[in-house]
């Protein structure tokens, strides 16, 4: 049984063990963490790994949790068009990434985005470590991050915001987007298509000047509004109403919040279905919004944003409890519904368990009051953290360690290391688990 002063020194050498090499620090204004330093592969600062990152540094080094924030806004775009939009990799000059630099045509970020968590990541850094000078910085580029997404993620104006590539969902490789990108994913042949596919659609993308609406009619581009992305970007807002009300501006405060209301309810009419009793979700394919039928586990992050009402949580929530339920994997939570005929416990978002994900979920049970089973996911994060690492992602049937290509994943990644923000938050709570 390891206590909780235990599993904070276990996260805090996971995730020094990423820090990046002395060279590349020294060219920053402020730290950040790799998501891992395994292979190479994981060298710059990602979006939303670092504001799981943040939210694990709070508990014992806040002014590495602040630093790790700050140095997102670094490549924040200032001017032009894409003015606001934070991007979902940055730093790529400092950490010598050619293979990214060509893909982008830029030298120090990427084109796209990744799910808005900042807002998030800063409130919780924030409370336990407040800095109102540094809030007064960060709180109008956070605004800017958000007006970026309504003026150019929401062309049709239905409040939910599009994406144009799978990379910006954190879902990369997922059965979602199989469709959408041609190609069934049915072995490893597909697979490999798939990526290929992911790298060339960044040259169509660039060609169409990042514009969402251009791509929403271009044969062959992406074009996808996520429900869970969306959901995140609610709780977003909600997270930076607060953040406006704690720096005094009350006024903007209400504003975010309507806006925050209104993606809650085109959300709740267009990607949510009862019928029967039984309760669906979906993400919307294209500008025609067709409704997309794959099952995944994106549906429990829609607790996070708070989409739905208590009758429809209770319900959505037994498909992750109930014992005959698919969901209802040993491990939780399978990013894919383990009966779809390609899901994949092992390979790379093909069913996987994520703890980025599962603290989404966590989060959204403690909102819906379901602390028991809060607590439960929680045991299950630890026990495959105790058992394999700090995994970047895991089998739920087996507990193993993931593999991308039938190569195993990094087992010492950093977003895995947020099980210690789920066991705080428990503790905070006088909730103490058995670990
Ligand atoms: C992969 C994941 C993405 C994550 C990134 C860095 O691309 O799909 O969600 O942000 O790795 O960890």
């Amino acid at each position: 049984m390891a206590s909780s002063p235990e599993w904070k020194d276990r996260c805090a050498q996971a995730l020094r063990k990423n820090l990046p090499e002395t060279t590349v620090l020294s060219n920053l204004k402020y730290r950040y963490t790799c998501p891992s330093n395994e292979g190479g592969a994981y060298l710059p600062q990602w979006l939303w790994d670092s504001c799981f990152h943040a939210m694990t540094y709070r508990w014992f080094d806040p002014e590495m949790a602040w630093e790790e924030l700050l140095n997102l806004l670094t490549h924040q775009i200032s001017v032009g068009n894409d003015k606001g939009m934070i991007p979902h990799m940055s730093h790529l000059a400092e950490n010598r990434d050619r293979v990214s630099q060509e893909l982008f045509h830029q030298k120090n970020a990427s084109i796209l985005t990744q799910p808005p968590l900042i807002s998030t990541a800063f409130l919780s850094v924030y409370r336990k470590a407040p800095d109102r000078s540094r809030l007064s910085w960060v709180y109008p580029k956070l605004r800017l991050y958000h007006d970026w997404f309504d003026r150019r993620r929401d062309d049709d104006k239905d409040h939910l915001v599009a994406l144009i590539h799978p990379w910006e969902s954190g879902w990369d490789a997922s059965q979602r987007w199989d469709s959408v990108m041609g190609c069934p994913g049915r072995d490893e042949n597909d697979l490999r298509t798939l990526e290929g596919k992911r790298k060339n659609l960044v040259s169509l993308i660039r060609e169409h000047d990042c514009d969402a609406e251009i791509l929403s009619k271009t044969p062959g581009a992406f074009y996808v509004e996520a429900s869970d992305f969306n959901a995140i970007r609610v709780a977003d807002l909600s997270a930076l109403a607060e953040l406006a009300e704690e720096l005094g501006y009350k006024d903007e405060a209400k504003e975010i919040r309507h806006q925050g209301a209104l993606i809650r309810e085109a959300i709740r009419q267009k990607m949510v279905t009862m019928k029967e009793g039984s309760i669906y979700f979906h993400d919307l394919i294209g500008r025609e919004e067709i409704k997309s039928p794959i099952d995944h586990g994106g549906k429990f992050i829609l607790l996070f944003g708070q989409c739905i009402d208590k009758n429809e949580a209770k319900i959505l929530i037994n498909q992750l409890v109930k014992i005959e339920q698919p969901y209802r994997t040993k491990y939780r939570i399978a990013s894919t519904n383990p009966m779809d005929p390609t899901f994949n416990g092992d390979e790379y978002w093909r069913g996987n368990v994520w703890l980025s994900l599962n603290w989404l979920v966590f989060q959204g049970l403690l909102k819906y009051g379901e602390e028991k089973e809060a607590q439960h996911i929680t045991e299950e994060s630890l026990s495959l953290v105790k058992n394999q690492g700090f995994c970047e992602f895991f089998n739920p049937l087996t507990g193993m360690r993931g593999k991308k290509h039938g190569q195993p994943c990094p087992q010492n990644y950093g977003w895995s290391t947020i099980v210690l923000d789920m066991l705080m938050e428990l503790e905070e709570r006088g909730i103490s688990i058995d670990t």
